[in-house]
């Protein structure tokens, strides 16, 4: 045994290049649905590679306290993992982004408090962005919970106050940490760790709904980089690959999201849509609309050539991926060209209604992003929108006053017939108004979006085709 630990230790550089190796396969595997099982696989190789590793280079007493740490998050994660619902991922991942910010924080301190041990200049550095960025991450991530959770502490900050307060708080950190840098003062250090949480939590609270899936992807990037300035606090090269990867994949993806929504990332975090309470309807004119039957509708799309399915977060809530895939199979079986269209940010997480088409095994080369797919809809017979609402808002294109003007959407507005499942004519995330329910071609057909889908497969199955 004594043997194995030692030739681990020894080789540790190796293991951990295999590790940050893998961990780049990894994330080359999760760039395409079909190639995304093998990229999980690489993921858990490398992360067993990275624990295992570091385990046999830890001693004593704190080998003990690594393995009851483990045991512990291992318990509260595989308990997480079973009872959490697919419509609460997006608020569980912005939470489990803190943990990783108050892990920084946590070794900053501790490093910190080792007086004995002097701190190097740029050990002070590290020490100082490890703890501020990690702080910053953790308050950060909590209200961007407590926001996609609906929770009534997780007010949005409105006011000309605020960003007064947020500048005067950036600059108190940034004094505190530089007090820290020249003079090595313990109170210095703490005032600035207090400073980074108050404004990691002023600074994502004025943020409106509409802006939060970039929120998330922004904290996603943050905890990486959190862990790569533990790495370097701990010199743990693959801490420091690992955070790393996951700090530059976070920024990618969040600017892949501001560029879907045609914002700047600037915009998006100091200053832009604002709230996510934008009323409904801004004129009080009552407007007309058309409501159908599911039966109407399993008609419409039976006789149609081309049909296009829209799933939007509705059909998360509703749990209709199941369904959804029945409608898709028999519609394919009278002939009738099926295909799905997904925007960046539908659902409430990115990839959101990917993975939910995945788990019902929909076919992949049928399933097509928004720029593949919005050249399409001006030949297409039918659209089904499932309980999508604003990546569906004419008015991004065309009203210039509104709060998501310059958003692409998918132009299902250019389609011969449009059909909408949803329960009632109430918004959806970015509460707006959407025009595409009062136009001429447009079908509502209100009711559960799992019922609804179960009821159009019922009436294609009964109309004998
Ligand atoms: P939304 O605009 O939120 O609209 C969803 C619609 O689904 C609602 O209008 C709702 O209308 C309907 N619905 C809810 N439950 C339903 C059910 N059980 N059956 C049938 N319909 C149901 O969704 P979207 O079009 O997917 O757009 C996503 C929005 O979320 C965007 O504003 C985006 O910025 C934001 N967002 C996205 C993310 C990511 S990363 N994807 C993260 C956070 C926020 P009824 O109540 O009338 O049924």
């Amino acid at each position: 045994m004594s043997d194995l630990t030692n030739f681990i230790a020894t080789n540790a550089d190796w293991f951990y290049l295999v590790g940050a190796i893998l961990f780049v396969l990894t994330l080359r595997g999760l760039s395409s649905p079909k190639t995304a099982i093998r990229g999980n696989r690489f993921g858990m190789a490398a992360m067993a590679i990275a624990v295992v590793t570091t385990f046999f280079l830890a001693e004593g007493p704190v080998l003990w306290l690594i393995i009851g740490a483990m045991i512990l998050g291992a318990v509260v994660g595989m308990w997480k993992a079973k009872t959490v619902a697919m419509t609460q991922m997006p608020e569980t991942v912005a939470l489990m982004h803190s943990f990783v910010g108050l892990a920084a924080v946590a070794i900053a301190l501790a490093t910190v408090l080792h007086t004995e041990q002097q701190h190097g200049a740029v050990a002070r550095v590290e020490l100082f962005i490890g703890c501020f960025i990690g702080a910053i991450t953790f308050s950060a991530s909590v209200f961007a919970f407590g926001k996609l959770a609906a929770k009534s502490w997780a007010k949005t900050l409105v006011g000309g106050w605020v960003k007064p307060v947020q500048a005067l708080l950036f600059i108190a950190m940034i004094g505190f940490g530089g007090v820290y840098f020249v003079t090595d003062s313990l109170p210095a250090f703490y005032a600035m760790a207090v400073i980074a949480v108050i404004f990691g939590w002023m600074w994502i609270a004025p943020i409106g709904g509409g802006d939060m899936p970039v929120v998330v992807s922004l904290l996603n990037s943050f905890s990486g980089w959190a862990a790569a300035g533990i790495g370097f606090t701990l010199g743990n090269s693959m801490l420091i690959i690992a955070g790393s990867l996951v700090g530059s994949s976070g920024a990618i993806l969040s600017y892949i999201m501001c560029k879907a929504m045609n914002r700047s990332l600037l915009n998006v975090l100091f200053g832009g849509m604002g709230t996510s309470a934008v009323a409904a309807g801004g004129d009080d004119a009552p407007k007309n609309y058309k409501a159908g039957s599911a039966e109407d509708a399993g008609f419409l799309m039976s006789n149609a050539s081309n049909v296009v399915i829209v799933p939007g977060y509705g059909m998360a809530q509703g749990r209709a991926q199941n369904a959804v895939k029945e409608l898709y199979e028999l519609l394919k079986d009278e002939g009738v060209n099926v295909r799905f269209a997904i925007h960046p940010v539908a659902g409430r997480m990115p990839g959101h209604m990917n993975v939910l088409l995945a788990e019902a095994d929909v076919p992949y080369d049928d399933i097509l992003e928004m720029d593949e797919i919005n050249s399409d809809f001006a030949s297409t017979d039918v659209v089904l929108v499932i309980g999508a609402n604003d990546v569906v808002n004419p008015s991004a294109k065309d009203d210039p006053t509104s709060p998501i003007f310059g958003m692409p959407i998918l132009e299902v507005n250019k389609a011969q017939t449009v059909m909408v499942i949803k329960r009632s004519m109430s918004t959806g995330y970015a509460g707006l108004d959407n025009s595409l329910f009062y136009m001429d071609k447009t079908m509502m057909i209100f009711g559960d979006a799992k019922k609804m889908v179960e009821e159009m497969v019922r009436s294609i199955n009964g109309g004998g085709h």
